[in-house]
């Protein structure tokens, strides 16, 4: 039987932060033993809210970039970037036609996105149809699952209705409903304790940050919120950083942490410090290969290409199959 799918994405839109790594791409590294894995830089959701033109490209190149840093591996991964595979936004046309208005007028990040930028009547309509999309990258390479942070959880309903509904107008069967793949940590939060962390709110510490900076936000990041003194127990279920060392923490560990926490044999800040050494672990070859990667662009071209070359194949197959089943010509007749 063949393996089952993945297709995963992010937006080139600044460094990676640890909510993007536990949330999503740590999973991704693990799965690829087990899936066959498309792995994409999105770069044409990102061009959906006001952004920087010149600044773009390199944006794109220092996501894959840290992709590849992260652990994604070329060599059992496919990974490339959205606009090279053109195939993606013919089938957003399509699918928009089996998607509603008012499904898309429901999606909380739309609502969250177009308040950021001003009122609702002034987001783009590619901002209103971003999820559509976002199911054409997933679709189009009929994934059966997608490694996401629990923040993507409606779009991925969208792309399930809309699978099903082209299912059942035109080939039973013909898209598979892609299901969820939720790490241990699908929603880490900021280090404002408030939101979830992400760039725009600059709650963030990046993947690939040095130890000095890394630390510093570290050392003033908030922990349980009843725990206002170090001699009142804490509770690590309740605590952000706690939730961090789930993910990055020796499992033996794990209770003991726990335990100086609830007891308050330990205040916050000898926490962080075993914190500090896990992300330490974990990060520092990361940096190193980003390291080697930036100084070798040559071979980032290289597997950008081999990986565009790929998913479209596939792509193209997907996409001459849909037009056909559609009744539409497409460019070869
Ligand atoms: P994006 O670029 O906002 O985020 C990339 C990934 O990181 C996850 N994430 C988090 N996980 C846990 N805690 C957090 N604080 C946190 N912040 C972000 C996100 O859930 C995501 O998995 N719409 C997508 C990009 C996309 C896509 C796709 C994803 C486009 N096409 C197809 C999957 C499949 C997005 O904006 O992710």
């Amino acid at each position: 039987m063949a393996r089952k799918r993945i297709l995963s994405g992010m937006q080139p839109t600044g460094e990676l932060h640890l909510g993007n790594y536990l949330g999503a791409l740590k999973n991704w590294v693990n799965l690829q033993a087990d899936y066959d894995c498309f792995f994409c830089v999105v770069d044409q959701h990102a061009i959906t809210v006001s952004y920087d033109n010149k600044a773009l490209p390199k944006l794109v190149d220092d996501l894959a970039i840290s992709y590849l840093a992260g652990g994604v591996d070329p060599s059992r991964s496919t990974v490339f970037v959205q606009s090279a595979v053109p195939e993606h936004t013919e089938l957003a046309w399509y699918l928009a036609t089996v998607t509603q208005y008012g499904e898309l007028g429901r999606m909380t990040q739309f609502k969250d996105k177009s308040e950021q930028t001003g009122a609702e009547a002034g987001a783009s309509a590619a901002l209103f149809t971003y999820p559509v999309l976002m199911a054409a990258d997933i679709l189009i390479y009929k994934a059966t699952h997608v490694p996401v942070g629990d923040d993507q959880t409606q779009h991925l309903e969208l792309a399930r209705n809309a699978a099903q509904r082209f299912n059942s107008r035109f080939k039973k069967g013909f898209f598979p409903e892609p299901q969820g793949l939720y790490s241990a940590t699908p929603r880490i939060m900021g280090l404002d304790g408030h939101k979830k962390m992400s760039k725009s709110l600059g709650n963030h510490i990046g993947m690939l940050e040095e130890p000095k900076p890394l630390w510093k936000k570290l050392a003033g990041a908030y922990t349980d919120p009843q725990r206002t003194t170090q001699d009142e127990p804490g509770r690590p279920e309740l605590c952000n950083l706690f939730r961090m060392h789930t993910a990055l923490t020796a499992a033996d560990r794990l209770p003991v942490i726990a335990e100086q926490c609830r007891s308050a044999a330990f205040g916050c800040g000898h926490c962080k410090k075993e914190l500090e050494a896990s992300l330490d672990r974990e990060l520092a070859p990361m940096r190193e290969r980003a390291k080697e990667l930036r100084a070798n662009p040559e071979r980032l071209r290289e597997i950008l290409g081999d990986g565009a070359a790929k998913a479209r194949a596939v792509a193209r197959e997907t996409l001459r199959e849909v037009r056909e089943l559609m009744g539409i010509r497409g460019p070869s007749l």
